[in-house]
């Protein structure tokens, strides 16, 4: 879940445990266990925690009509579509299959799989910082704040709910 009150966190490894070295990972889209709950009708698969920024990288899913609350994003983002269509509601483009987007920070947007989209959109986001959702659309005040340590959290969470080894996200620390 998105954090509402702040306290110190780290990213829970022992020094021995963190690695600056390069690394893949294999997502699985067909895999319903990989799919950690985000939003209603929205999931993410993990793929990058930058403990070192804030930020992280992650393949995004989400149904036809469901929606990620409005949020400003304090440092670059940039993404690419694989699969369905989307739009931010502040914005008149619809992204479709092939469309790659960059977002400076200090946008604010509010993310909809559009209702008529042929299929789940999915889609990597790769984010340089937290986002803090908004209670509101135009003007907003601070409702959640967002960034790779409380999603590393959170995919810990669900890994172990799901039975998957929570281990493996260790290896997306950097
Ligand atoms: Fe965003």
């Amino acid at each position: 879940m998105p954090i509402v009150a702040f306290n110190s966190v780290t990213d829970g490894l022992e020094p021995h445990r963190r690695s600056r070295a390069h690394f893949i990972t294999n997502t699985d889209l067909e895999d319903d266990r990989r799919w950690v709950p985000y939003a209603n009708g929205v999931w993410f698969q993990p793929c990058w925690f930058n403990v070192t920024s804030g930020g992280f990288s992650v393949v995004l899913k989400g149904l036809p009509g469901a929606m990620v609350g409005t949020h400003y994003h304090v440092g670059t983002v940039h993404g690419y579509t694989i699969r369905g269509h989307w739009r931010y509601l502040e914005h008149d483009w619809i992204a479709k299959p092939g469309t790659y987007i960059y977002e400076p920070a200090g946008e604010a947007h509010t993310l909809v799989i559009t209702e008529d989209s042929p299929e789940p959109m999915v889609a990597v986001f790769v984010v340089e910082g937290g986002l803090i959702f908004l209670d509101r659309g135009v003007n907003g005040s601070f409702a959640a704040y967002e960034d790779g340590f409380s999603l590393l959290e959170l995919s810990r969470k669900h890994y172990r709910e799901v039975g998957l080894e929570a281990g493996q996200l260790d290896a997306m620390v950097r």
